[in-house]
């Protein structure tokens, strides 16, 4: 049975591309058969993933073959880190119109057989953002403790109450801050406060910013593999208990029939 999970937030840079990256490595590391696939345009995943920063200009072998029924074997390649990948295209938004389209294009990967599929989605709220979250067993939301991060949060809620859950019941949704800047008196607070809002939705490890992301990243590792410092071992204990579903091996992932029946 496969576990998605789609890492979606409607705020740019905060992190989604890096916790989907290192989600496919702990996955891949603890022997499951993994695939991250890039859906958004920008192609940082793809970049991460092959060290090619023109690797998305390209319409063919990518991501957009889920949509063309022609197409009957998807272009899947093994990444730097040794996940599978299913590369983005710089024409993503060619396929933005129409979401039960794109709902149907993801639940293709179905036929793949993999353990885990992680979906990196685009930071604006439209379709690509969406028909994931119709389909995943779990959303994660990075952001970043402040004025701007907490803001774009509201918008993640609303969205998941409104539009994702009465068409996927089961999609458990976890948000986790990233970008901390440990001395920032002003972050502790909203951290606190985000802690009283949103209980256990909240991971309890933090995230803080430390250049060593990036550059294990770029060496296509994980940063728990470049450094011993404890800031590795959060990552690590977050990517866990993202990747934790209380019926592993059971049925979390929601069928059409499923939620027909859950609607109800
Ligand atoms: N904890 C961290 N410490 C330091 N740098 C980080 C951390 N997390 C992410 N970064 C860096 O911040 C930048 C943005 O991260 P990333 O691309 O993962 O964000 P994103 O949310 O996917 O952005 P976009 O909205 O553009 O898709 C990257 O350069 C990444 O290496
Ligand atoms: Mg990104």
């Amino acid at each position: 049975m496969t576990h998605i999970v789609a890492v979606a937030n409607q705020k740019g840079g905060v992190g989604k591309t890096s916790i989907a990256a290192h989600l496919a490595c702990l996955s891949h590391e603890t022997g499951k058969n993994t695939l991250l696939v890039d859906l958004d345009q920008q192609g940082s995943a793809t970049l991460l993933c092959s060290g090619d920063g023109n690797k998305h200009r390209t319409r063919t072998g990518t991501v957009l073959d889920l949509w063309d029924d022609a197409v009957e074997k998807l272009n899947i390649q093994e990444s730097l880190f040794g996940f599978d990948y299913l590369q983005a295209s710089e024409e993503l938004d060619a396929v933005d119109d129409e979401l039960e389209d794109a709902r149907k294009a993801l639940l293709r990967l179905d036929d793949y057989g993999y353990d885990t599929i992680v979906i990196d989605c685009p930071p604006a709220p439209g379709v690509r953002q969406l028909a994931p979250l119709l389909i995943a067993d779990r959303q994660v939301v990075p952001i970043t403790a402040d004025a701007l991060g907490t803001q774009g949060l509201v918008g993640v809620l609303v969205q998941h109450q409104k539009l994702i859950l009465p068409h996927n019941a089961g999609l458990d949704l976890r948000i986790l801050v990233n970008l901390h800047k440990a001395t920032s008196s002003t972050q502790k607070a909203v951290i606190e406060q985000l802690r009283e809002h949103l209980g256990e939705k909240l991971l309890n490890p933090i995230l803080t910013d430390r250049e060593a992301v990036k550059y294990a990243l770029r060496a296509g590792k994980p940063v728990w593999a470049t450094t011993k410092e404890p800031f590795g071992e959060a990552w690590r204990a977050v990517c866990e208990e993202l990747l934790s579903f209380s019926d592993d091996g059971g049925e979390e992932v929601e069928d059409v029939e499923g939620m027909e029946e859950v609607e109800a």
